[in-house]
């Protein structure tokens, strides 16, 4: 009987095939390459750009508030009746921050190998480096957010009349459509100081965490030239800046019951 030999996969000459070594080496070679304290920079300056175009994105629907609850309401039965599209990008932003986070702390912790003693006192040392405070507290920042994207999301995505909670004090209905009365809920929740003042603080750590972190994901993805250094670090802070404060407006706003 004669067997067909894909390509690429050579035969013993008994019928069973063994993986091409030539493969196994490419295999190896990228998986080393990811590790390579370079691969996990760019793993990590892809992931985070995605995940700043995420957040951009998720400003400026939140500010769909301001035209109304209505609108609000709207909006987010729009994305929830995106069905299996709205699963994707789910599941494809839960890859993106393990992956980010996973990298961010593997990154971390190399640098913290290479220099154990760590610094005495740090001097801020600007230039290329753009060495900053920001820089340096990127573990930090990035942890508290992480664990304030969990809090966030039982508070909301999951909280009362979302998936897996029904909740009729939660459903509404705009121009004869059933939706979840998402905005009644945020209402509840920025009528509350320590929400409000919560949010409002984890905003400016997320200010701090994108100034630097989109200045140094462009670095890593090849925008190293000295010239042009200067113009990516300022997009970096205002890019965080707008995204920070166009988060803070709308739970001020409704705080103090200017919408
Ligand atoms: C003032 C700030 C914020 C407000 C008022 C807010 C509000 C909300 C609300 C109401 C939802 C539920 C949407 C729905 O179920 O349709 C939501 C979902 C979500 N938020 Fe926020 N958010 C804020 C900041 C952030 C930040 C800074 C991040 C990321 C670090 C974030 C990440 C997410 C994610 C990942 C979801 C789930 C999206 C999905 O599964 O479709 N949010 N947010």
């Amino acid at each position: 009987m004669l067997h067909s030999v894909p390509s690429g996969i050579p035969s013993d000459g008994g019928g069973n095939h063994r993986p091409h070594p030539q493969a196994g080496i490419a295999a190896m070679s990228l998986s080393t390459h990811l590790n390579s304290p370079i691969g996990k920079k760019l793993i990590t300056g892809i992931t985070g750009l995605g995940l700043t175009f995420f957040v951009l994105m998720h400003m400026i629907g939140n500010l769909a508030m301001f035209s109304g609850d209505d609108a609000y309401n709207e909006y987010a039965h729009f994305l929830a009746s995106l069905g299996p599209l709205l699963y994707a990008v789910e599941v494809g932003l839960l890859l993106f921050f393990l992956a980010h986070a996973v990298n961010g702390v593997k990154i971390w912790f190399g640098k913290r190998k290479a220099r154990p003693q760590g610094y005495a006192v740090y001097r801020s040392a600007g230039g290329p480096s753009k060495q900053s405070a920001s820089s340096r507290s990127m573990i930090i920042t990035g942890i508290i957010l992480l664990v304030f994207l969990v809090f966030h999301l039982i508070s909301f995505k999951f909280g009362p009349g979302g998936p897996g909670n029904a909740d009729a004090a939660y459903v509404t209905v705009v121009d004869g459509v059933e939706m979840r009365d998402l905005a009644q809920l945020v209402r509840e929740k920025f009528a509350t100081s320590w929400y409000t003042f919560g949010y409002t603080a984890i905003m400016l750590l997320l200010i701090v965490h994108l100034r630097h972190g989109v200045w140094s994901a462009l670095q890593s993805l090849g925008a190293m030239r000295p010239s042009i250094s200067p113009i990516v670090h300022a997009i970096g802070g205002l890019l965080g800046l707008g995204i920070g404060i166009g988060f803070i407006v709308m739970p001020l706003a409704l705080y103090f019951g200017m919408i």
